[in-house]
């Protein structure tokens, strides 16, 4: 009732200005009796992946809550981890708006937003402001204006930053927004850029005596061999999961539908299909011990058992929570 209400008054604004209204709200009200509206209190369904331990598997995917303004709010709602980020070393403010389309039709979302952040420092400050106890990943990327030559450089920036205040680190190579960035995915370039993030997780272990475990979150528009030679990456440089899939640049779902055509990556039910197949794909080639979060339109129970059964061990939401509110989190963990 509270969501339905709240969703039909923020359909009716610019899909960007409802996302600031919203988080704005959120981070004002969620230490006021107000948050009663959102509240949940789900069932445990505990999960241990990574080392890491998930009071249940449903979590907020990255790019909702890029400076981790939010994170007590999203707590209140019950997800078993919240991701923050992308964030990058310095601020920068993204493309050009209008950058974030509804196409309710589909039960989808297409995006430029373009790592939009206030950057780490911001970041890092929210979380050490907020109250919320539960499992945090960081979610980092590159600037615009960094070549992707010194790339590198910004994720090892990031993790320095982060490394104290997360749970996991996610190192997001996928987003189609930032040019060249998804080129960082293959071959020697994803090799070099993971062993330098293997090095540096060592090094910060040993400083910091705490070991945070690194996920790598990949894109779904890749063919099988392309999947095959990421998740030997993977393994390779030691990463200890993948986050499968960011958003995907394929229209094929969506002709015809008002904004299709708009640039940037689409998110939803039109990747639902996509990305569980990426999932399935890479469970194959990395064997069943290592860990994959499976993310890409889950919208209701059904999809989110059919990541789990391709191979998913947790799970992330985006575009379906904005399509059905926390009711969502809620009903996927109780049908599991
Ligand atoms: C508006 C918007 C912004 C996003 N920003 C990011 C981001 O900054 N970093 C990231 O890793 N993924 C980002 N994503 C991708 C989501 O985390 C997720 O991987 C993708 O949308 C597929 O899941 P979904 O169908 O549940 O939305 C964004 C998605 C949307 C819709």
């Amino acid at each position: 009732m509270f969501y339905s209400l709240t969703k039909k008054l923020l359909f009716t604004c610019d899909a960007e200005r409802s996302h600031d209204f919203a988080l704005g709200s959120l981070k004002r009200l969620a230490h006021s009796p107000v948050a009663g509206l959102w509240r949940q209190q789900l069932v445990a369904k505990p999960k241990t992946i990574a080392g890491i331990h998930f009071d249940n598997p449903v979590g907020l995917a990255a790019g909702l809550d890029k400076n981790a303004d939010c994170i007590d709010a999203f707590g209140q709602m019950g997800f078993g981890f919240i991701e923050v980020g992308t964030v990058t070393p310095r601020p920068q403010a993204g493309n050009d708006k209008p950058r974030m389309f509804r196409l309710p039709q589909a039960e989808a979302i297409i995006n430029r937003m373009g790592f939009n952040n206030k950057g780490v420092d911001y970041l890092v400050n929210n979380v050490k402001n907020s109250q919320y106890k539960g499992v945090l990943g960081i979610n980092i990327g590159k600037n615009k204006d960094t070549p992707n030559e010194q790339g590198k450089d910004d994720y090892i920036h990031c993790m320095r930053k982060v490394y104290a205040h997360a749970s996991y680190i996610t190192v997001n190579i996928s987003s189609p927004n930032t040019p060249g960035l998804r080129d960082l995915q293959f071959g020697e370039a994803l090799l070099d850029l993971l062993m330098a993030v293997k090095n540096e997780q060592l090094d910060l272990q040993a400083q910091y005596d705490k070991y945070v475990p690194v996920f790598v979150k990949i894109a779904p528009d890749m063919d099988l061999i392309a999947v095959e030679q990421v998740a030997d990456t993977l393994l390779r440089s030691k990463m200890d999961g993948a986050i499968a899939t960011n958003t995907t640049l394929d229209r094929s779902q969506v002709v015809n539908l008002p904004f299709a055509n708009e640039a940037g990556g689409l998110s939803g039910l039109p990747v639902q299909h996509k990305s569980t197949e990426v999932i399935a794909q890479l469970r194959h080639k990395v064997g069943k011990d290592f860990p994959i979060i499976g993310v890409g339109g889950i919208n209701n129970s059904a999809s989110a058992q059919a990541k789990l059964s391709a191979g998913a061990d947790l799970l992330q939401v985006y575009t379906g929570f904005i399509y059905h509110g926390p009711k969502l989190v809620k009903n996927i963990v109780e049908s599991l």
